[in-house]
This record gives C-alpha cells, sequence and structure tokens, in this order.
C-alpha cells in the first residue's frame, strides 16, 4: 500500500496552500491607514487608562497608616544599605528603609514623585536616586536635590525597640 501524497499534483505546493492561498506580500503589508488606527486605539486605550487611575485616586484617596508596623530586626540591614518593605493594607507599595548611619534610620516610600518609578538610596553618594530622569533625593529628609521630581518622597516615622525596627506614619 502506498502513503498518500499530500503534495499538490502540479508541483511541490502543499493542499493546505492550494486551498487557502496567501499572497506573502499582500499578507505582510500594513498601510498608512492601518497604522495610523493602530496608533489611534494603542493611544485610546493609554489614555483610558491613565483616566482610570486618576478617577480611582480621586474617588478612593490612600488612607493614612494607622499603628506602627514592624519592618524587619536591627541586623537584617547593615550600614548604608537599603531594605524594600510593603506594609499589610497600605495601597502605597513598597516602601524603603534606610540604615543611614548608627542608630539613623530613615523610611520613604518607594514611588518617585515625578512619574512613579521606583527610587533607589545609593550609599556611594547618600541620596535616593531615581533612575528613570536622573532624579535625586536627600537620604536624611526625602527633599528633591535635583532632577524633575515636584515634591519630596513622603516619609515615615521609624522607631526601634528592642533591636526590632518599626514604622508609623510621620506625625509632622
Ligand atoms: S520618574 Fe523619577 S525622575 Fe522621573
Amino acid at each position: 500500500m502506498t502513503q498518500k501524497n499530500t503534495l499538490h499534483d502540479s508541483g511541490n505546493m502543499p493542499n493546505w496552500k492550494r486551498d487557502f492561498p496567501i499572497q506573502q506580500k499582500k499578507a505582510t503589508h500594513v498601510s498608512r491607514r492601518e497604522f495610523a488606527k493602530f496608533l489611534a486605539l494603542f493611544s485610546g486605550t493609554l489614555a483610558l487608562a491613565n483616566g482610570i487611575i486618576v478617577i480611582r485616586s480621586l474617588l478612593f484617596p490612600s488612607k493614612p497608616l494607622e499603628g506602627e508596623h514592624l519592618v524587619c530586626r536591627e541586623e537584617d540591614v547593615p550600614l548604608g544599605k537599603m531594605f524594600q518593605f510593603e506594609i499589610e493594607g497600605s495601597r502605597v507599595v513598597p516602601y524603603i528603609l534606610i540604615h543611614l548611619a548608627e542608630g539613623e534610620w530613615r523610611a520613604f516610600e518607594q514611588k518617585c514623585t515625578h512619574l512613579t518609578c521606583a527610587v533607589r538610596y545609593r550609599d556611594d553618594l547618600q541620596k535616593i536616586e531615581c533612575p528613570c530622569h536622573h532624579g535625586f533625593f536627600s537620604g536624611d529628609t526625602g527633599e528633591v536635590l535635583q532632577g524633575p521630581p515636584p515634591r519630596p518622597l513622603p516619609q515615615l516615622e521609624v522607631l526601634v525597640r528592642d533591636g526590632k525596627v518599626y514604622v508609623k506614619q510621620d506625625a509632622s
């Protein structure tokens, strides 16, 4: 018994190509009109997503933190290093804890006040850096030192008790 030939008799074209002919040039060509439609749809979707975020933040502003929150033990964060953490129930995620100097701790929201990129503490500069647009904040106060951020980083108060580090809403 011979195996059924899957190729078209008149050449090397498979049967499926003969039944569903596709012209490669037409199939891959994107006209200017189609590209413009795609761009309009794409930017419309982005604008809608941004609008939803703004409306959500206006309708449901983030509540101040209540009480103290355990972050870590003192020995978990070496001198000059940063520790990223989250607080359960907080809509601001995440935060950073900085071990500035012996007995000196700072905690800030990690979202840059410009376009919400994640900031990080640079021990070599003793500043908080936003890598997106080269913004810098003071590691001590969160004040803007350089770049486009319009406001300081929101800060939490840090408390150290029995070798454990806690944060709470900054009273000032
Ligand atoms: S997002 Fe941080 S400087 Fe632009």
